[in-house]
């Protein structure tokens, strides 16, 4: 496998959001380009990437012949449509849909990028029995790229249940020797190889397993933070489930910390805890009516609060200095709490994408950047 580890290679952040794809593909990439429709998540990108080209705008105005000549295009498209949190509309509909302009600026791009990265939620492979999913393939097979599907869970790097799909393409004529494998791998879930049945031509790429993750919830906390009022803690306690309730005074000696999740169940406010160390998915709730909470069991009563700002960056593995809304810190930009929690509930977690890049991506780039003539297929 080529393994040029000093180089650099241009890449296009397309729905670039808070820059975190940007921040963790930075050691091997660099944003030459990046886009996103949203005027609070340019605010944040542009605060932690300043030197790079952003454009705040719809993809829908984009001309493919206007951008900058790149090695890959990233594509982390709207998952609304794919999501259980959604209606499932599915991939032709309004916000996930907009992944067809992606495609369309593609085909308009003179000298096309070697090497594609679309993210989304596991829905992708997994609604409709892959349809979604075989939708994409076929368009970027079409396109001229040779293409595969892998899943990989932010949980892995940091205390966050966050699995997500990532289908990577490489254009036809590429060398992929040492890239893939003949078979599925740790990489490729049965929702995958559902979505892959029947498809002659589905690329299983490979990449080793990371090491252990070293971090858990507890080690992200800031325990001085302040906690809600004991009348807000009640309130917050009553709406706890009984049996998450047991579970939470009968381990107060030995656990430290529990997530806790507020939602809507069968028309009634919850709050769910995990025990397991990790948070649950972060999301950004249209409406705000779900949220992220630190619950904490004391000898004496339960200390509840929402998870700040801060810890939801760490949960996403950005870096302590990252720039956002909503926080205390020295590194605030100004705005509320909920631009903050917003900025980080669809991001790519940061170390996934550094994953990603350090172990296929970049190898690959540097792979097939030698071959120049594959920029013009
Ligand atoms: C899954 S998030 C991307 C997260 C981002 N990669 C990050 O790590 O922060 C999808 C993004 O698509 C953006 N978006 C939605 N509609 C868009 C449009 N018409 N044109 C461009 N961006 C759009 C949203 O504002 C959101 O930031």
């Amino acid at each position: 496998m080529d393994l040029h580890m000093s180089t650099h290679f241009d890449f296009l952040d397309f729905f670039a959001g808070s820059g975190l794809v940007t921040e963790g593909l930075k050691d091997r990439f660099h944003a030459v380009w990046a886009n996103d429709i949203c005027a609070l998540k340019t605010k944040v990108y542009r605060a932690n990437h300043p030197k790079d080209q952003f454009l705040q705008g719809s993809i829908e105005v984009v001309e493919g012949e206007s951008l900058p000549h790149a090695t890959l295009a990233w594509a982390s498209f709207p998952c609304q449509d794919l999501s259980l949190a959604g209606k499932l509309q599915g991939i032709g509909a309004s916000r996930s849909g907009l992944v067809w302009h992606w495609l369309r600026v593609l085909r308009e791009m003179p000298e096309k990028p070697p090497i594609l990265v679309a993210e989304n939620v596991v829905g992708l492979v997994s609604n409709k029995g892959g349809e979604h999913y075989r939708a994409l393939h076929a368009s970027l097979t079409n396109l001229g790229y040779m293409v595969g599907a892998i899943v990989l869970d932010a949980a892995c790097w940091v205390p966050q249940s966050r699995p997500r799909v990532f289908v990577i393409a490489a254009k036809k004529g590429a060398d992929l020797e040492g890239f893939t494998d003949r078979e599925p791998s740790w990489l490729h879930p049965r929702s995958v190889l559902g979505a892959a049945s029947g498809l002659k031509d589905f690329l299983w790429w490979r990449m080793p397993p990371p090491p252990p993750r070293k971090s858990n919830l507890c080690d992200l906390i800031d325990f001085k933070a302040p906690y809600d009022d004991e009348e807000k803690a009640r309130k917050n306690i009553a709406l706890i489930p009984d049996r998450h309730l047991r579970k939470l005074t009968g381990a107060r000696r030995f656990l430290k910390v529990a997530a806790g999740y507020r939602r809507t169940r069968s028309g009634r406010q919850v709050l769910e805890l995990r025990f397991d160390g990790l948070a649950g998915c972060l999301r950004t709730p249209e409406g705000g009516s779900s949220r992220q909470y630190v619950v904490i069991p004391r000898d004496d009563r339960i200390d509840t609060r929402l998870l700040t700002v801060r810890e939801a960056a760490r949960l996403m593995g950005a870096p302590e200095s990252y720039r956002l809304p909503g926080v205390t810190d020295s590194f605030r930009l100004d705005g509320s709490y909920n631009e903050g929690y917003k900025a980080m509930g669809d991001a790519v977690a940061a170390p996934v994408a550094r994953y990603l890049s350090e172990n296929l991506l970049a190898p690959l780039a540097g792979r097939l950047d030698r071959n120049k003539s594959i920029y013009a297929a």
